[in-house]
């Protein structure tokens, strides 16, 4: 298909996809596609899953949306909602990941008050396109071509406290972090790490802010991914999986503290609209009613089982890491070769970092559906090794 008028920020692979079920995907030739990456860490229930279609065509037919100074009852549900899953926190709303992080770092201007204004976040890491967190993303690649970028934003070495520290100066305000790094190449955080950067935060007053926008809402087998370290967040931000599909992303932050950010200090046209409200607010009595934390954990045991038999039989499998059902492939050889052998056996996974291969499977998924994907992985590393 031609795409002459799109700007082409974006490399196409593939055929053209005109419907998503579970996890699957069809092409315009009726081609089948197991997908075991939907939606990029966005699809947690698979593709149109049918609750969320449901509340779609119900609320679309009752408001689609209504302006932030007007009231509506979906924010506040889910607001709740998400605040019982996580942490005493107040909710602010927006559409995308990248969003939800500009917010955090405003925060993090205000609660310095003028006087400390740097964030420190890691290298490797990925927080989005727009400025700001363009600035705290670790990775030059991304960089380059942008700058000047935001100044006060810093990296440090990634699972390296003394790194951290030696960054520190009197005008930090803020250490920003992804407990995996997704984009980064499914990199763990250790969680001595986390406790010392958390009790440093604790300790010198800073904010300790965590990405979640990839390992949020089950995909690591807690709701959650900083429930596995032990610590509390001042802030967090969470999307992708938030609205199981639709855009919807946010930034809670700490009771304490969040009533620094009055009326008129920052605001999103569309942020939390009743749409993409309801839709959240429906993701997470899906993930309740279907025991989805309960299957991330089975699946996620069975999947590294099979692939940690991989690595033994695979010289190129150098590593498989990760949590849940977020895991990498670390290869010796190119994952993007990987990436289109599956591709031309319709079957859907990513590669990042040119060496490691992704696979974020939907959290419902069935584990005949795992296994048909590995079994076609196995062919294909046969066929290379
Ligand atoms: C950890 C993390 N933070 C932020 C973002 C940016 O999200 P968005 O593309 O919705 O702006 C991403 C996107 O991949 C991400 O993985």
């Amino acid at each position: 298909m031609k795409e002459k008028f799109l700007l082409p920020v974006y490399r196409r692979e593939g055929p053209v996809f005109v419907k998503g079920k579970g996890s699957f995907l069809w092409d315009k030739g009726g081609g089948c596609y197991l997908d075991l990456f939907p939606g990029w860490g966005v699809g947690i229930l698979g593709h149109s899953h049918p609750r969320i279609c449901r509340v779609i065509k119900d609320q679309s037919q009752s408001l689609i949306f209504l302006p932030n100074n007007l009231r509506h009852q979906w924010q506040p549900r889910l607001s709740k909602e998400i605040v019982k899953n996580a942490f005493g926190a107040k909710v602010f709303f927006a559409n995308s990941g990248a969003e939800a992080i500009e917010a955090a770092l405003k925060f993090s201007r205000l609660y310095g008050k003028g006087r400390r204004f740097e964030v420190i976040s890691m290298s490797n890491s990925f927080h989005g396109r727009t400025f700001g967190a363009l600035s705290a993303t670790g990775q030059e690649k991304h960089k380059e071509a942008f700058k000047p970028l935001l100044p006060g934003c810093k990296q440090g070495k990634f699972n390296d406290f003394g790194d951290f520290r030696k960054k520190i100066t009197k005008k930090t305000v803020a250490v920003l972090l992804e407990l995996i790094q997704g984009e980064g190449g499914v990199n763990v955080a250790d969680k001595q790490y986390i406790k010392a950067l958390s009790n440093f935060c604790k300790v010198h007053d800073l904010l300790f802010i965590v990405d979640e926008v990839q390992t949020g809402m089950g995909r690591t087998g807690k709701m959650f991914c900083y429930e596995h370290y032990g610590v509390k967040p001042d802030i967090m931000v969470l999307s992708k999986g938030l609205g199981g599909g639709f855009p919807v992303s946010c930034m809670l932050v700490r009771n304490k503290i969040a009533d620094i950010m009055g009326p008129g200090l920052h605001a999103s046209t569309f942020g939390g609209n009743p749409l993409a409200a309801r839709v959240s607010f429906e993701v997470f009595k899906v993930i309740k009613d279907e025991n989805i934390l309960v299957n991330v954990n089975r699946m996620s045991k069975y999947l590294f089982g099979r692939l940690g038999s991989f690595k033994k039989k695979f010289e190129c499998i150098k590593e498989v890491r990760g949590m849940g059902l977020m895991i990498g492939l670390e290869l010796s050889i190119k994952a993007k070769e990987i990436f289109e052998r599956a591709l031309k056996k319709k079957l859907i996974v990513n590669y990042t970092h040119e060496n490691v291969l992704r696979i974020m499977p939907a959290l419902n998924i069935k584990r005949k559906e795992l296994d048909k994907g590995l079994d076609i992985l196995e062919e294909i590393f046969e066929r290379i090794q």
